[in-house]
């Protein structure tokens, strides 16, 4: 029986679609006070817990108990709280761990979607969320941490799925433009030996990229390049690869950074965009609702996500041929672009 037929069904549906911003916070709370760290060694009973975090306990226990109705923790016999198979996640040593996404979708993300309404009615960027965008960062460094760590995260997932159906390995030197800390070259030259590359970002993040290229084992082949790809972009390389950037922006940022693109690759060079391609019609499934959350979000920063034919309108204008897109998860895909 779908929610149509039942009201009681649709009113269960909607009330936890309303309710979701409390566990948004929830999450974020949990993390931020790192209750997943202190159950990592094993079930604590919460006064333990909130003397470990200087936390109120009997507020502690009331989160807890919360996070339980969530799934995140379970209480064994003795009242101890440990951590469930999905609370693991939301440990920072976790292998695929979603803690930054947790402290990111609790703080800035939060913000921007405070303005949504605002958003949809003038297509202008949310108010909550300062006028700078990236620039603002160094203003906040625990802001700017988790933000990159959620880029991370979503990185190295991304690129494992990405090699699996594209071959990366048949280019020599590569460039990931708005890299970031580098999770994506991380995982490429974990994975090809003989690639080298380098990050190009804001050069305030030179010295958090060298350390995470480091703790990545790739230190030797990676390079950071301060830049800004609406000045100009770095020559030299074969592939440039570019994830979660143009869909950033809008359509006339868009074109300026992929024209300084075209211009710094050779005819042979290749341009890979890692993104997620909006189908011309959304569904109910888990993977169209994230591609329809993520496109809210970029509109509250005035970008957006784009379909295959909006990707191919901005190659065309900017001296790239769309080659090919593969999808390589439920989200992502590889566009490929040829200079054309
Ligand atoms: C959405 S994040 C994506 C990060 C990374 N590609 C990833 O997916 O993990 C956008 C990145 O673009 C960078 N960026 C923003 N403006 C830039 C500019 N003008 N020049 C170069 N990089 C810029 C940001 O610092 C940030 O790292």
């Amino acid at each position: 029986m779908t929610v149509n037929e039942n009201p009681r069904a649709a009113a269960q549906h909607v009330n936890e679609l309303i309710n979701g911003a409390c566990a948004t916070q929830v999450i974020a709370a949990a993390v931020s006070l790192g209750l997943p760290e202190q159950l990592a060694q094993g079930p604590k009973p919460a006064d333990q817990i909130a003397a470990a975090v200087k936390a109120h306990a009997p507020s502690l226990f009331r989160l807890l108990r919360a996070m339980e109705t969530l799934g995140l923790v379970e209480t064994r016999e003795d009242g101890a709280f440990a951590l469930t198979e999905a609370g693991q996640l939301l440990r920072a040593d976790a292998p695929q761990s979603v803690r930054g996404r947790a402290l990111f979708a609790g703080d800035l993300l939060w913000k921007q979607f405070e303005d949504l309404t605002h958003s949809v009615r003038t297509g202008e960027r949310a108010r909550t969320i300062g006028h700078e965008g990236f620039a603002e960062f160094p203003n906040n460094p625990a802001r700017l941490e988790a933000f990159q760590r959620a880029m991370v995260e979503t990185s190295v997932r991304a690129v494992h799925a990405a090699v699996k159906v594209y071959d990366f390995g048949r280019f020599g030197h590569v460039l990931d433009l708005g890299g970031g800390y580098g999770g994506v070259l991380g995982v490429l030259l974990q994975t090809y030996p003989r690639l080298t590359g380098a990050v190009c970002d804001l050069g305030y993040l030179a010295d958090r990229a060298t350390a995470y290229l480091g703790e990545a084992g790739v230190g030797d082949r990676a390079a950071f390049i301060g830049g800004d790809f609406f000045k100009s972009v770095p020559a030299g390389f074969d592939l440039y690869l570019m994830k979660f950037i143009i869909h950033d922006w809008n359509d006339e940022r868009a074109l300026t950074i992929l024209r300084h693109t075209r211009a710094a690759a050779s005819a042979s060079a290749k341009l890979v965009l890692l993104e997620q391609v909006v189908p011309e019609r959304l569904s109910r499934d888990p993977a169209d609702q994230a591609i329809a959350r993520a496109d809210l979000t970029m509109l509250t920063v005035g970008g957006k996500e784009r379909t295959e034919s909006e990707y191919r309108a901005l190659f065309a204008a900017t001296g790239w041929r769309l080659t090919s897109i593969t999808p390589a998860s439920d989200t992502i895909a590889v566009i490929e672009a040829a200079p054309g």
